[in-house]
Protein backbone atom coordinates (compact mmCIF):
# COMPACT_ATOMS: atom_id res chain seq x y z
CA UNK A 1 0.00 0.00 0.00
CA UNK A 2 1.34 3.50 -0.97
CA UNK A 3 1.32 6.12 1.40
CA UNK A 4 1.15 9.74 0.86
CA UNK A 5 3.33 11.97 2.82
CA UNK A 6 2.31 15.83 1.71
CA UNK A 7 4.90 18.64 2.98
CA UNK A 8 3.64 21.89 4.27
CA UNK A 9 2.96 25.08 2.13
CA UNK A 10 6.08 27.00 1.46
CA UNK A 11 8.44 24.19 2.01
CA UNK A 12 11.48 25.05 0.23
CA UNK A 13 12.59 22.24 -2.26
CA UNK A 14 16.22 22.78 -3.50
CA UNK A 15 19.55 21.07 -4.35
CA UNK A 16 23.13 22.53 -3.51
CA UNK A 17 26.86 22.99 -4.75
CA UNK A 18 29.79 24.84 -3.48
CA UNK A 19 32.15 27.27 -5.55
CA UNK A 20 35.13 25.37 -5.68
CA UNK A 21 33.35 22.21 -6.67
CA UNK A 22 32.01 23.11 -9.38
CA UNK A 23 33.27 26.25 -11.16
CA UNK A 24 36.48 25.78 -12.51
CA UNK A 25 38.03 28.60 -14.48
CA UNK A 26 40.44 29.26 -11.33
CA UNK A 27 42.35 31.84 -13.19
CA UNK A 28 39.94 33.76 -14.82
CA UNK A 29 38.34 37.11 -14.73
CA UNK A 30 40.54 38.48 -11.51
CA UNK A 31 40.06 35.61 -9.14
CA UNK A 32 42.75 35.13 -6.55
CA UNK A 33 44.07 31.73 -5.11
CA UNK A 34 42.22 29.44 -2.68
CA UNK A 35 43.42 27.38 0.03
CA UNK A 36 42.21 24.37 -2.14
CA UNK A 37 43.91 25.51 -4.90
CA UNK A 38 46.95 25.41 -2.95
CA UNK A 39 46.19 22.20 -1.13
CA UNK A 40 44.49 20.54 -4.05
CA UNK A 41 47.71 20.92 -5.89
CA UNK A 42 50.48 19.35 -3.32
CA UNK A 43 50.75 15.39 -4.74
CA UNK A 44 49.06 12.90 -2.54
CA UNK A 45 46.57 15.49 -0.57
CA UNK A 46 43.80 13.84 -2.64
CA UNK A 47 42.50 11.26 -4.66
CA UNK A 48 44.17 10.48 -8.51
CA UNK A 49 45.97 13.79 -7.34
CA UNK A 50 42.62 15.68 -8.90
CA UNK A 51 41.72 19.10 -8.48
CA UNK A 52 39.24 21.89 -9.13
CA UNK A 53 40.70 23.77 -11.89
CA UNK A 54 37.95 22.41 -14.47
CA UNK A 55 35.61 20.50 -12.00
CA UNK A 56 31.80 21.02 -13.42
CA UNK A 57 33.04 23.98 -15.50
CA UNK A 58 30.36 25.64 -13.94
CA UNK A 59 31.98 29.45 -14.57
CA UNK A 60 31.48 28.87 -18.23
CA UNK A 61 27.87 27.40 -18.27
CA UNK A 62 26.28 29.46 -16.15
CA UNK A 63 22.73 29.63 -17.90
CA UNK A 64 22.87 26.11 -19.20
CA UNK A 65 23.34 25.37 -15.35
CA UNK A 66 20.33 26.84 -14.43
CA UNK A 67 18.08 25.87 -17.25
CA UNK A 68 18.87 22.74 -16.45
CA UNK A 69 17.83 22.72 -12.18
CA UNK A 70 14.44 24.57 -14.29
CA UNK A 71 14.12 21.13 -15.59
CA UNK A 72 14.66 19.14 -12.28
CA UNK A 73 11.99 21.93 -10.77
CA UNK A 74 14.01 23.34 -7.56
CA UNK A 75 12.39 26.06 -5.85
CA UNK A 76 15.60 26.84 -4.41
CA UNK A 77 18.94 26.50 -4.68
CA UNK A 78 21.79 26.83 -2.45
CA UNK A 79 25.04 27.64 -4.22
CA UNK A 80 28.46 29.54 -2.42
CA UNK A 81 30.39 32.30 -2.98
CA UNK A 82 34.04 32.47 -4.08
CA UNK A 83 35.83 34.74 -1.60
CA UNK A 84 38.88 34.61 -3.95
CA UNK A 85 36.65 36.16 -7.26
CA UNK A 86 34.83 38.57 -4.60
CA UNK A 87 38.67 39.73 -2.67
CA UNK A 88 41.17 38.43 -4.53
CA UNK A 89 43.56 39.02 -1.29
CA UNK A 90 41.32 37.88 1.09
CA UNK A 91 41.10 42.20 2.03
CA UNK A 92 41.73 45.27 -0.07
CA UNK A 93 40.66 45.67 -3.56
CA UNK A 94 37.31 44.17 -4.71
CA UNK A 95 36.97 42.49 -8.14
CA UNK A 96 34.01 43.43 -9.93
CA UNK A 97 34.34 40.78 -12.38
CA UNK A 98 33.44 38.61 -9.29
CA UNK A 99 30.81 40.36 -8.39
CA UNK A 100 29.10 40.77 -11.78
CA UNK A 101 29.40 37.06 -12.13
CA UNK A 102 26.83 35.67 -8.78
CA UNK A 103 24.83 38.73 -10.03
CA UNK A 104 24.17 37.07 -12.72
CA UNK A 105 23.31 33.80 -11.47
CA UNK A 106 21.00 35.49 -8.64
CA UNK A 107 19.01 37.27 -11.45
CA UNK A 108 19.31 33.73 -13.63
CA UNK A 109 17.85 32.02 -11.15
CA UNK A 110 14.89 34.30 -10.06
CA UNK A 111 13.95 34.66 -14.33
CA UNK A 112 13.38 31.07 -13.54
CA UNK A 113 11.71 31.56 -10.28
CA UNK A 114 14.31 29.73 -7.80
CA UNK A 115 15.63 31.09 -4.82
CA UNK A 116 19.10 31.46 -4.03
CA UNK A 117 20.17 30.42 -1.01
CA UNK A 118 23.69 32.29 -0.42
CA UNK A 119 26.52 30.60 1.56
CA UNK A 120 29.22 32.76 2.26
CA UNK A 121 32.58 30.71 2.81
CA UNK A 122 32.59 26.80 2.23
CA UNK A 123 35.86 26.30 2.71
CA UNK A 124 37.72 28.07 -0.17
CA UNK A 125 39.79 31.23 2.01
CA UNK A 126 42.24 32.96 0.03
CA UNK A 127 45.48 32.20 -0.04
CA UNK A 128 46.61 35.41 1.06
CA UNK A 129 45.10 34.83 4.13
CA UNK A 130 46.54 32.34 5.05
CA UNK A 131 49.91 33.16 3.91
CA UNK A 132 49.17 35.47 6.98
CA UNK A 133 47.67 32.06 9.65
CA UNK A 134 44.15 31.80 7.65
CA UNK A 135 41.84 31.01 10.30
CA UNK A 136 44.07 30.50 13.35
CA UNK A 137 44.09 34.02 13.70
CA UNK A 138 41.66 36.61 14.72
CA UNK A 139 41.41 38.97 12.21
CA UNK A 140 40.35 37.03 9.37
CA UNK A 141 36.97 36.66 11.36
CA UNK A 142 37.24 40.68 10.53
CA UNK A 143 38.20 39.94 7.13
CA UNK A 144 34.87 37.65 6.69
CA UNK A 145 32.70 40.51 7.96
CA UNK A 146 34.30 43.05 5.26
CA UNK A 147 33.57 41.10 3.11
CA UNK A 148 29.98 39.75 4.00
CA UNK A 149 29.34 43.64 3.57
CA UNK A 150 30.91 43.77 0.26
CA UNK A 151 28.25 40.83 -1.29
CA UNK A 152 25.47 42.10 0.56
CA UNK A 153 25.49 45.59 -1.16
CA UNK A 154 26.24 44.27 -4.49
CA UNK A 155 23.64 40.90 -4.18
CA UNK A 156 21.14 42.01 -1.12
CA UNK A 157 18.29 43.09 -3.12
CA UNK A 158 18.14 39.36 -4.97
CA UNK A 159 18.90 37.73 -1.96
CA UNK A 160 16.35 36.74 1.23
CA UNK A 161 18.62 33.60 2.27
CA UNK A 162 21.93 33.64 3.23
CA UNK A 163 24.35 31.01 5.36
CA UNK A 164 27.58 32.79 6.39
CA UNK A 165 29.46 29.21 6.92
CA UNK A 166 29.47 25.87 5.75
CA UNK A 167 30.53 23.42 8.35
CA UNK A 168 32.90 25.23 10.68
CA UNK A 169 33.97 21.70 12.28
CA UNK A 170 35.34 20.46 9.23
CA UNK A 171 37.08 24.15 8.22
CA UNK A 172 38.73 23.94 11.65
CA UNK A 173 39.22 20.51 12.31
CA UNK A 174 39.71 18.79 9.02
CA UNK A 175 41.80 21.42 7.93
CA UNK A 176 44.09 22.76 10.87
CA UNK A 177 43.50 19.32 13.24
CA UNK A 178 43.38 16.44 10.51
CA UNK A 179 45.48 17.47 7.49
CA UNK A 180 42.89 16.15 5.57
CA UNK A 181 41.68 19.71 4.44
CA UNK A 182 43.45 22.73 2.96
CA UNK A 183 45.14 24.21 4.62
CA UNK A 184 46.50 20.45 5.60
CA UNK A 185 47.46 21.28 8.90
CA UNK A 186 47.61 18.98 11.90
CA UNK A 187 47.46 21.08 15.57
CA UNK A 188 44.44 20.46 17.93
CA UNK A 189 45.41 23.30 19.65
CA UNK A 190 45.45 25.28 16.33
CA UNK A 191 42.53 24.04 14.84
CA UNK A 192 40.27 24.87 18.07
CA UNK A 193 41.29 28.72 18.02
CA UNK A 194 40.23 28.52 13.99
CA UNK A 195 36.71 26.86 15.31
CA UNK A 196 36.18 30.19 17.74
CA UNK A 197 37.50 32.81 14.98
CA UNK A 198 35.32 30.51 12.46
CA UNK A 199 31.95 31.18 14.97
CA UNK A 200 33.31 34.59 15.74
CA UNK A 201 32.98 35.09 11.66
CA UNK A 202 29.76 33.81 11.83
CA UNK A 203 28.80 36.40 14.66
CA UNK A 204 29.88 39.41 12.88
CA UNK A 205 28.61 38.73 8.89
CA UNK A 206 25.37 37.96 10.43
CA UNK A 207 25.11 41.42 11.84
CA UNK A 208 26.94 42.56 8.58
CA UNK A 209 24.48 41.33 6.42
CA UNK A 210 21.72 42.41 8.67
CA UNK A 211 22.67 46.05 8.79
CA UNK A 212 23.77 46.34 4.44
CA UNK A 213 20.74 44.09 3.56
CA UNK A 214 18.14 46.34 1.69
CA UNK A 215 15.54 43.75 2.35
CA UNK A 216 14.40 41.52 5.49
CA UNK A 217 17.31 38.79 5.55
CA UNK A 218 17.17 35.06 7.10
CA UNK A 219 20.29 34.21 7.76
CA UNK A 220 21.68 30.99 8.74
CA UNK A 221 24.91 28.93 9.43
CA UNK A 222 25.16 25.33 8.15
CA UNK A 223 26.74 22.98 10.57
CA UNK A 224 27.19 18.89 10.03
CA UNK A 225 25.70 17.48 12.75
CA UNK A 226 25.24 13.92 13.66
CA UNK A 227 22.91 11.77 16.79
CA UNK A 228 26.28 9.81 18.50
CA UNK A 229 24.93 6.74 20.27
CA UNK A 230 27.37 4.90 22.82
CA UNK A 231 28.68 1.33 21.62
CA UNK A 232 27.14 0.23 25.23
CA UNK A 233 25.19 1.91 28.04
CA UNK A 234 28.77 1.12 30.24
CA UNK A 235 29.16 4.74 32.08
CA UNK A 236 32.27 5.15 30.18
CA UNK A 237 30.57 4.82 26.67
CA UNK A 238 28.03 6.75 27.53
CA UNK A 239 31.13 9.39 28.57
CA UNK A 240 32.43 9.20 25.40
CA UNK A 241 29.54 9.06 23.13
CA UNK A 242 28.78 13.24 25.31
CA UNK A 243 32.51 13.90 24.51
CA UNK A 244 32.02 13.74 20.96
CA UNK A 245 28.42 14.92 20.94
CA UNK A 246 29.96 17.89 22.82
CA UNK A 247 32.86 18.36 20.49
CA UNK A 248 31.20 18.21 17.28
CA UNK A 249 27.31 19.43 17.66
CA UNK A 250 26.95 21.18 20.65
CA UNK A 251 30.76 23.06 20.44
CA UNK A 252 28.67 25.04 17.37
CA UNK A 253 25.41 24.60 18.49
CA UNK A 254 25.55 26.35 22.33
CA UNK A 255 27.19 29.43 21.38
CA UNK A 256 25.12 30.43 18.18
CA UNK A 257 21.97 29.81 19.61
CA UNK A 258 22.30 29.80 23.38
CA UNK A 259 25.81 32.60 23.52
CA UNK A 260 27.55 29.83 25.14
CA UNK A 261 30.03 27.08 25.05
CA UNK A 262 29.76 23.67 26.70
CA UNK A 263 31.51 23.98 29.97
CA UNK A 264 33.29 20.84 30.35
CA UNK A 265 34.96 20.97 26.78
CA UNK A 266 35.83 24.43 26.83
CA UNK A 267 37.71 23.73 29.80
CA UNK A 268 39.62 21.12 28.01
CA UNK A 269 40.33 23.39 25.21
CA UNK A 270 41.66 25.67 27.67
CA UNK A 271 43.69 23.50 29.27
CA UNK A 272 45.38 22.84 25.92
CA UNK A 273 45.13 26.44 24.21
CA UNK A 274 44.76 28.79 27.28
CA UNK A 275 41.79 31.00 28.13
CA UNK A 276 43.09 34.33 25.81
CA UNK A 277 41.55 33.04 22.51
CA UNK A 278 37.75 33.63 23.96
CA UNK A 279 37.41 37.73 24.30
CA UNK A 280 34.98 39.28 26.45
CA UNK A 281 31.83 40.10 24.20
CA UNK A 282 32.82 37.36 21.31
CA UNK A 283 30.05 34.91 22.55
CA UNK A 284 27.07 38.10 22.28
CA UNK A 285 28.43 38.69 19.07
CA UNK A 286 28.26 34.99 18.02
CA UNK A 287 25.19 34.30 20.00
CA UNK A 288 23.21 37.07 19.01
CA UNK A 289 22.47 36.84 14.94
CA UNK A 290 19.91 34.23 16.02
CA UNK A 291 19.86 32.37 12.76
CA UNK A 292 18.52 29.19 11.43
CA UNK A 293 19.97 26.02 11.48
CA UNK A 294 21.22 24.17 8.51
CA UNK A 295 21.64 20.78 9.04
CA UNK A 296 23.68 19.40 6.83
CA UNK A 297 23.21 15.76 7.38
CA UNK A 298 24.93 12.20 6.35
CA UNK A 299 25.41 9.58 9.05
CA UNK A 300 24.94 8.71 12.71
CA UNK A 301 27.77 7.96 15.06
CA UNK A 302 28.60 5.64 17.36
CA UNK A 303 31.57 5.41 19.74
CA UNK A 304 33.25 3.87 22.50
CA UNK A 305 35.17 4.97 25.42
CA UNK A 306 39.44 4.55 24.62
CA UNK A 307 41.92 5.14 27.02
CA UNK A 308 42.16 8.60 27.56
CA UNK A 309 45.23 10.49 25.88
CA UNK A 310 44.97 14.04 26.48
CA UNK A 311 48.89 14.16 25.58
CA UNK A 312 48.08 13.68 22.16
CA UNK A 313 47.71 16.99 20.10
CA UNK A 314 48.50 15.89 16.95
CA UNK A 315 45.11 15.23 15.17
CA UNK A 316 45.65 12.06 13.87
CA UNK A 317 45.21 10.81 17.11
CA UNK A 318 42.57 13.04 17.51
CA UNK A 319 39.75 10.24 19.01
CA UNK A 320 42.51 9.31 20.91
CA UNK A 321 42.67 12.91 22.28
CA UNK A 322 39.01 12.75 22.94
CA UNK A 323 39.64 9.08 24.54
CA UNK A 324 36.95 7.76 22.29
CA UNK A 325 36.84 5.12 19.16
CA UNK A 326 34.49 4.87 16.69
CA UNK A 327 32.83 2.06 15.99
CA UNK A 328 31.28 0.77 12.80
CA UNK A 329 27.32 0.05 12.54
CA UNK A 330 26.74 -3.52 10.87
CA UNK A 331 23.51 -3.01 11.43
CA UNK A 332 22.89 -0.39 8.71
CA UNK A 333 23.61 -0.27 4.76
CA UNK A 334 26.84 1.73 3.10
CA UNK A 335 26.62 3.98 0.72
CA UNK A 336 29.34 4.01 -1.71
CA UNK A 337 31.53 5.84 0.05
CA UNK A 338 31.15 4.29 2.96
CA UNK A 339 28.75 5.84 4.94
CA UNK A 340 26.11 4.43 7.18
CA UNK A 341 22.76 5.42 6.04
CA UNK A 342 20.98 5.73 8.74
CA UNK A 343 17.19 7.97 8.24
CA UNK A 344 16.39 7.24 11.38
CA UNK A 345 19.23 9.00 12.61
CA UNK A 346 17.71 12.10 10.93
CA UNK A 347 14.39 12.00 12.52
CA UNK A 348 16.38 11.72 16.23
CA UNK A 349 19.26 14.40 15.11
CA UNK A 350 15.87 16.89 13.87
CA UNK A 351 13.81 16.08 16.76
CA UNK A 352 17.00 16.13 19.70
CA UNK A 353 17.51 19.56 18.18
CA UNK A 354 13.68 20.46 18.99
CA UNK A 355 14.33 19.59 22.32
CA UNK A 356 17.62 20.76 23.21
CA UNK A 357 17.16 24.39 21.91
CA UNK A 358 13.64 24.73 21.24
CA UNK A 359 11.96 25.71 18.44
CA UNK A 360 14.75 27.20 16.04
CA UNK A 361 13.77 27.27 11.93
CA UNK A 362 15.49 24.30 10.95
CA UNK A 363 16.30 23.64 6.84
CA UNK A 364 18.18 20.15 5.32
CA UNK A 365 21.48 22.13 3.92
CA UNK A 366 22.68 18.91 2.60
CA UNK A 367 21.77 15.56 2.27
CA UNK A 368 22.51 13.05 -0.42
CA UNK A 369 24.82 9.75 -1.15
CA UNK A 370 27.38 8.66 -3.08
CA UNK A 371 26.85 5.74 -5.00
CA UNK A 372 28.89 4.01 -8.13
CA UNK A 373 26.56 5.55 -10.69
CA UNK A 374 27.42 4.86 -14.40
CA UNK A 375 25.84 5.72 -17.71
CA UNK A 376 24.14 2.03 -19.06
CA UNK A 377 24.31 1.23 -22.13
CA UNK A 378 20.73 3.20 -23.29
CA UNK A 379 22.16 5.72 -21.89
CA UNK A 380 20.89 6.39 -18.73
CA UNK A 381 21.66 6.51 -14.98
CA UNK A 382 19.33 3.97 -13.30
CA UNK A 383 20.32 5.82 -9.03
CA UNK A 384 17.65 3.10 -7.93
CA UNK A 385 19.69 3.05 -4.38
CA UNK A 386 19.83 7.04 -4.39
CA UNK A 387 16.15 7.42 -4.89
CA UNK A 388 15.63 4.92 -1.91
CA UNK A 389 18.14 7.19 0.32
CA UNK A 390 16.40 10.42 -0.60
CA UNK A 391 12.52 8.43 0.03
CA UNK A 392 13.75 7.22 3.12
CA UNK A 393 15.19 10.55 4.58
CA UNK A 394 12.31 12.60 3.32
CA UNK A 395 10.28 10.23 5.15
CA UNK A 396 12.47 10.96 8.49
CA UNK A 397 11.82 14.61 7.51
CA UNK A 398 8.46 14.30 7.13
CA UNK A 399 8.14 12.39 10.45
CA UNK A 400 10.13 15.20 12.44
CA UNK A 401 7.43 18.40 11.31
CA UNK A 402 4.56 15.82 11.98
CA UNK A 403 6.51 15.90 15.59
CA UNK A 404 6.14 19.77 15.31
CA UNK A 405 9.29 20.59 14.51
CA UNK A 406 10.05 23.52 12.41
CA UNK A 407 11.56 22.44 9.21
CA UNK A 408 11.54 24.45 6.20
CA UNK A 409 12.74 23.48 3.49
CA UNK A 410 15.19 20.00 2.07
CA UNK A 411 18.61 20.54 -0.29
CA UNK A 412 19.95 17.63 -1.88
CA UNK A 413 23.63 17.50 -2.07
CA UNK A 414 23.75 17.67 -4.85
CA UNK A 415 22.54 18.98 -7.92
CA UNK A 416 25.24 17.37 -9.97
CA UNK A 417 28.80 15.31 -9.22
CA UNK A 418 31.21 17.43 -8.55
CA UNK A 419 34.99 17.49 -7.35
CA UNK A 420 34.30 15.59 -3.75
CA UNK A 421 37.69 17.54 -1.98
CA UNK A 422 40.01 15.24 -0.63
CA UNK A 423 37.95 12.32 -2.89
CA UNK A 424 38.67 13.85 -6.06
CA UNK A 425 36.10 12.76 -8.74
CA UNK A 426 35.96 9.57 -7.13
CA UNK A 427 32.28 9.48 -5.66
CA UNK A 428 29.62 10.95 -7.24
CA UNK A 429 26.49 12.40 -5.27
CA UNK A 430 24.86 14.22 -7.89
CA UNK A 431 20.57 14.17 -9.18
CA UNK A 432 22.67 14.81 -12.48
CA UNK A 433 25.51 12.82 -13.82
CA UNK A 434 28.89 14.98 -14.52
CA UNK A 435 30.87 13.44 -17.32
CA UNK A 436 33.78 15.07 -16.85
CA UNK A 437 35.46 14.63 -20.05
CA UNK A 438 32.64 16.18 -22.63
CA UNK A 439 31.01 18.01 -19.43
CA UNK A 440 27.59 16.74 -20.49
CA UNK A 441 25.11 16.16 -17.70
CA UNK A 442 22.63 13.25 -17.75
CA UNK A 443 19.52 13.53 -15.35
CA UNK A 444 19.65 10.41 -13.09
CA UNK A 445 16.53 8.47 -12.67
CA UNK A 446 16.47 10.02 -9.11
CA UNK A 447 16.28 13.74 -11.28
CA UNK A 448 13.34 12.59 -12.05
CA UNK A 449 12.03 11.50 -9.20
CA UNK A 450 13.15 14.01 -7.18
CA UNK A 451 11.17 16.24 -10.27
CA UNK A 452 8.13 14.57 -9.37
CA UNK A 453 8.12 14.77 -5.85
CA UNK A 454 8.63 18.26 -6.02
CA UNK A 455 5.98 19.64 -8.34
CA UNK A 456 4.06 17.10 -5.93
CA UNK A 457 4.93 18.68 -2.51
CA UNK A 458 4.36 15.36 -1.43
CA UNK A 459 6.34 11.91 -0.93
CA UNK A 460 4.49 8.02 -2.03
CA UNK A 461 5.85 5.70 0.19
C1 LIG B 1 29.84 17.97 3.11
C2 LIG B 1 30.30 19.20 2.36
C3 LIG B 1 29.94 19.18 0.90
C4 LIG B 1 30.07 17.81 0.29
C5 LIG B 1 29.38 16.77 1.13
C6 LIG B 1 29.44 15.37 0.58
O1 LIG B 1 30.62 17.80 4.25
O2 LIG B 1 29.74 20.35 2.93
O3 LIG B 1 30.70 20.15 0.26
O4 LIG B 1 31.41 17.52 0.12
O5 LIG B 1 29.93 16.76 2.42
Amino acid sequence: MTERLVFPDGFAWGAATSAYQIEGAVAEDGRGRSIWDTFSHVPGNTHHGDNGDIACDHYHRLQSDVDLMGKLGLGAYRFSIAWPRIQPEGKGPINQSGLDHYRRLVDTLRAHDIEPLVTLYHWDLPQGLQDSGGWVQRDTAYRFEDYARVVTEALGDGVDRWITLNEPWCSAFLGYGAGAHAPGLSEIGTAVLAAHHLLLSHGLAARAIVETSPRPAEIGIALNLAPVSPASDSPDDLAAAQRVHDQQNAWFLDPVLRGSYPRELLAEYVRLVGDEFVHEGDLEVIGSARPFVGVNYYMPLRVAAAGMGRGATRASSFGTWLGIEHRARPDLPLSGSGWAIDPAGLFELLVRLRNDYGSVPLYITENGAAFFDYVDPNGAVQDIERIEYLRGHLAAAHAAIANGVDLRGYFVWSVYDNFEWAHGYAQRFGLVFTDFRTQQRILKASAYWYRDVIAANALEI
